[in-house]
């Protein structure tokens, strides 16, 4: 029997997984495996990857949407090394054909990759039905990328380790975002490796420094989340790409609560304090000229989810 037929030829699965933004981001000195120990919050933004999986012949995957002509569609895409790596698990032959319908900017420090990778995992699960657990999941998650298991975590959470170690954290209330984006992604071993250099391997966690951060989250205050928001690679992104002061000053000036790069860059979060101020620093940042795209978002949203099954 070919693997169409065992699956039946009409069934399509859709999933869709969030992008994110690190709230905080506290960076130690490079460890023996390449990695850095990190302390970061994770907020899951309502920007979305959509994956489709029909029955296939081997793994084959296409991409659609915004960068499209960025992504690769080979073995190395994330979304296709999750198709095999829960078919290697589960004992069997992958048989899939991926789609991914991309609205997470490509490099942009949020995640889109990842999010491919956590929506391809709960995909193939449910075409397959291999029937595996959300920890059985998230373990697949985290050997495919250091922000996978978050993308299938979703809502927020602080991440140890590499980040792909999570707790869940306390949040009252929605906040409202605007993203400054640029076109041209950041290599995040680049600002990993500049990091390194201006620290000279010194740099030290500090795990208590986001208790100022977990407060303003459990409590939806926005003005002290505003005030709490931090990235240990700023500054490394910014010596990368001097330009991403632009929408780190224009938001300060046109009096958003807060704003930082997301990860390792290039993306700017700007936090507002309602959805009505997110659309007038939004208007001022395009106006500006210093972002590409610029667009809103709340958070925090679910993690990778399944849309449609049959
Ligand atoms: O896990 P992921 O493939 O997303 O990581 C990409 C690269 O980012 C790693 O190869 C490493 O250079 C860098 N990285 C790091 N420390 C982390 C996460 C990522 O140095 N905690």
């Amino acid at each position: 029997m070919s693997p169409l037929e065992v699956v039946g030829e009409d069934r399509v699965v859709h999933v869709r997984a969030p992008g994110k933004i690190n709230l905080s981001l506290r960076c130690g000195p490079v460890g023996e495996d390449g990695y850095h120990p990190l302390v970061t919050t994770f907020q899951a933004v309502s920007v979305y990857e959509e994956v489709s999986a029909r029955p296939g012949d081997g793994v084959s995957l296409t991409v659609s949407g915004a960068q499209a002509e960025l992504v690769p569609t080979g073995p190395e895409n994330l979304a296709a090394r999750a198709a095999v790596l829960l078919a290697e698990r589960a004992g069997i032959e992958p048989h899939v054909a991926l789609h991914v319908r991309k609205d997470v900017p490509v490099a942009g420090g949020m995640a889109g990759g990842s999010a491919d990778a956590a929506a391809a995992l709960v995909a193939c699960d449910a075409l397959w039905r291999t029937g595996f657990s959300r920890e059985e999941l998230t373990e697949l998650a985290g050997e495919l990328g250091a922000d996978v298991p978050f993308t299938l975590l979703g809502h927020t959470a602080v991440g140890q380790g590499r980040g792909h170690l999570l707790s869940p954290a306390l949040v009252h209330g929605q906040f409202h975002w605007v993203l400054a984006i640029r076109h041209e992604g950041q290599s995040t071993p680049a600002v990993y490796a500049r990091f390194d250099e201006r620290t000279g391997g010194r740099a030290r966690l500090d795990p208590e420094a986001d208790v100022a951060l977990l407060l303003a989250l459990r409590r939806g205050d926005p003005g002290a989340l505003g005030a709490a928001l931090h990235n240990d690679l700023q500054q490394a992104a910014l010596d990368l790409s001097p330009d991403l002061e632009g929408p780190l000053e224009v938001a300060s000036e046109a009096g958003a609560l807060g704003a930082v790069v997301s990860g390792s860059g290039p993306t700017v979060a700007v936090l507002a304090r309602s959805a009505q101020h997110a659309l007038e620093l939004s208007t001022t940042l395009a106006g500006a000229g210093v972002a590409d795209e610029v667009r809103t978002a709340t958070g925090p949203v679910a993690g990778a989810t399944l849309l449609t099954h049959r």
